[in-house]
């Protein structure tokens, strides 16, 4: 296997799978085997029915519902940012924002003194940071003002800052065309794309289990009626280099970010890319796999420590990283080469994997281009 099978052709051959599996097949095939059994989108807790009819047999479905991507779009009424923060004030160039949440409503209004939009929102996309999408006049708007944790209140919407509003319209929001639309409902949501077209009356808020495992509706169907049927595809099966690119549909892939415009540390957050880059990746070894350090089902762990069994089932001396690796159920051949590092043993990732601000620090992503961080060397593209 090459150090960057990326570059072979094979590679390239199963890129132009993925860019299929992409632009919807994987979801389409989900949709289209629906059953009746498919549990009906309750009002009150639509995520917690959509898992807990496979929570009977998968302890995956208990937890993953809760996580950042099981909540990566809200609907009114279960949206926790909204309901602790019921009133969100912010002026910018003129204009003054009020966001308002009443009774499960929430009302996204702007005002430029003599005239004022005021906007019900529909759909509140991220699970701490968040940003709204708005319906007006027929047309679908990114509001111009998101909501930050970092500072607890309102500022531009990341991507929008150099915009200069002229008109009221433009203080609002700015407007989504349909392909984005589409990409931004396909990344946030589950079954909002079907047959290629959005489809927001039936959209299941977050990602669900569907949205990441093929044939789950078939699957759902088949144990029900006690039918042995086909299992869902195993996506442990997958190599690192292909879990990349499918965590990539949604977090970029290292082709997408290559051919993009993000240059510098804009690109911090797109993780295929940035692992890719580092002297650490193998397309081969699934030790440096998204699923060795992240359970997509689980919260992400943010105790630094937690990843030093990771880095240290290469970088150990040769037959400790043997015994770590068969201890953690990896069969792959040892990298060669992996050195120990002569600094420290433990918080790996507190050294090699950095933070990097963005937005004047109302954004941070840990750098995944793991590496020496040596002061006065600027950041690798
Ligand atoms: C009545 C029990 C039952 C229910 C309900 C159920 N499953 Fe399963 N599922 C199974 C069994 C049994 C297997 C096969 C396990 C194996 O081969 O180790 C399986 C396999 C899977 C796999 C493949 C795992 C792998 O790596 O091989 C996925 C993914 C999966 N189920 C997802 C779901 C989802 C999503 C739901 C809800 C929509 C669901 N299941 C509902 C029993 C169930
Ligand atoms: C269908 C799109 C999609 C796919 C596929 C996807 N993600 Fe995500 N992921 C998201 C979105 C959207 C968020 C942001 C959630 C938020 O904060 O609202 C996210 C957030 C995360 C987070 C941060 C969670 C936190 O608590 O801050 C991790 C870690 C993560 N994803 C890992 C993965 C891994 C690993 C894979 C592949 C196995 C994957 N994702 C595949 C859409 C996706
Ligand atoms: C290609 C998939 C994709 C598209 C398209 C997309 N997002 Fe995201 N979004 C993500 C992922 C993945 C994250 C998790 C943060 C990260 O790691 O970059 C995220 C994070 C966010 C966050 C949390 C704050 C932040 O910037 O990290 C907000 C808010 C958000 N997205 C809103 C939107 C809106 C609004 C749209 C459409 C107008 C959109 N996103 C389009 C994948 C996507
Ligand atoms: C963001 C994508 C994503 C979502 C959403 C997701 N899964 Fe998974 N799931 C994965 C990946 C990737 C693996 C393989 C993990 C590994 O190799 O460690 C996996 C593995 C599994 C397995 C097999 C476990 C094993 O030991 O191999 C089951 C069962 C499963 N998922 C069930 C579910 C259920 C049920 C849901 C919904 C409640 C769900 N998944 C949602 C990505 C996802
Ligand atoms: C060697 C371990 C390791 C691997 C491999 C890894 N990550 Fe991470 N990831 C981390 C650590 C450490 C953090 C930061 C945890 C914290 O907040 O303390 C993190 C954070 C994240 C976050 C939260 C946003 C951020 O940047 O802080 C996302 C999303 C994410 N990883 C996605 C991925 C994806 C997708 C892959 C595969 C391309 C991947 N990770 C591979 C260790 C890893
Ligand atoms: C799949 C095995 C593997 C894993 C897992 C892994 N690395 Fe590496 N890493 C390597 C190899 C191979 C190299 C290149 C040879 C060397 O320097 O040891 C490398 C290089 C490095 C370097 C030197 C990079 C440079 O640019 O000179 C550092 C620092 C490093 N790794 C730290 C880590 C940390 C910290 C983790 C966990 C977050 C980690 N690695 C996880 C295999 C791995
Ligand atoms: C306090 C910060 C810090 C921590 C914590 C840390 N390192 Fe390092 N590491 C460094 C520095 C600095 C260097 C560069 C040393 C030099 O070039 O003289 C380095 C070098 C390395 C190298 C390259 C070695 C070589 O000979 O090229 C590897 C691999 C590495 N570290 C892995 C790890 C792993 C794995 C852990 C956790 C068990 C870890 N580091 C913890 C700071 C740290």
């Amino acid at each position: 296997m090459p150090r960057n099978p990326r570059r072979s052709l094979p590679f390239l051959m199963f890129l132009f799978g993925l860019a299929a599996l992409a632009c919807g097949v994987a979801r389409v095939r989900a949709a289209s085997d629906a059953p009746a059994t498919q549990p009906a989108q309750s009002k009150s807790d639509p995520k917690a029915s959509a898992a807990s009819a496979c929570a009977r047999c998968h302890v995956e479905a208990k937890t993953q519902p809760l996580t950042q991507m099981g909540r990566a779009l809200e609907l009114p009424g279960s949206n926790p940012t909204v309901v602790t923060h019921p009133r969100l004030a912010f002026q910018k160039a003129g204009y003054s924002y009020l966001v308002e949440t009443r009774d499960g409503k929430t009302n996204y209004s702007v005002t430029d003194g003599t005239r004022t939009l005021a906007i019900p929102v529909l759909w509140s996309l991220g699970a701490g940071n968040q940003t709204w999408v708005l319906e007006y006049d027929g047309k679908l708007y990114e509001s111009l003002v998101s909501y930050y944790l970092a500072i607890d209140g309102l500022d531009i919407t990341t991507g929008d800052e150099s915009i200069k509003p002229k008109t009221l319209e433009e203080a609002m929001g700015r407007p989504i065309d349909d392909r984005e639309k589409k990409a931004c409902f396909g990344c946030h949501s589950t079954n909002s794309v079907t047959d290629g077209q959005v489809n927001l009356e039936h959209l299941h808020p977050g990602v669900e289990c569907s949205h990441c495992h093929e044939g789950t509706a078939q699957h759902l169907a088949d144990t029900v009626r006690g039918v042995d049927g086909p299992t869902p595809p195993a996506l442990s099966k997958l190599a690192s280099e292909d879990i990349s690119n499918f965590c990539g549909q949604c977090h970029r892939t290292w082709e997408t970010v290559i051919r993009g415009p993000w240059r510098g540390e804009v690109n911090v957050r797109f993780q295929p890319y940035r692992l890719a880059n580092s002297r650490c990746f193998d397309g081969a070894d699934p030790r440096i796999s998204c699923v060795a350090c992240h359970n997509p089902h689980q919260p992400l762990n943010r105790d630094k420590a937690f990843y030093d069994a990771k880095c240290l089932a290469c970088h150990a001396a040769g037959a400790t990283a043997l015994q770590h690796a068969v201890a953690v159920g990896q069969s792959a051949p040892i990298a060669n080469g992996a050195k120990v590092c002569p600094v420290a043993k433990d918080n790996c990732v507190s050294c090699h994997m950095p933070r990097v601000n963005m937005l004047g620090g109302h954004l941070t992503f840990t750098d995944h281009q793991i590496r020496v961080v040596k002061p006065g060397i600027p950041y690798p593209n």
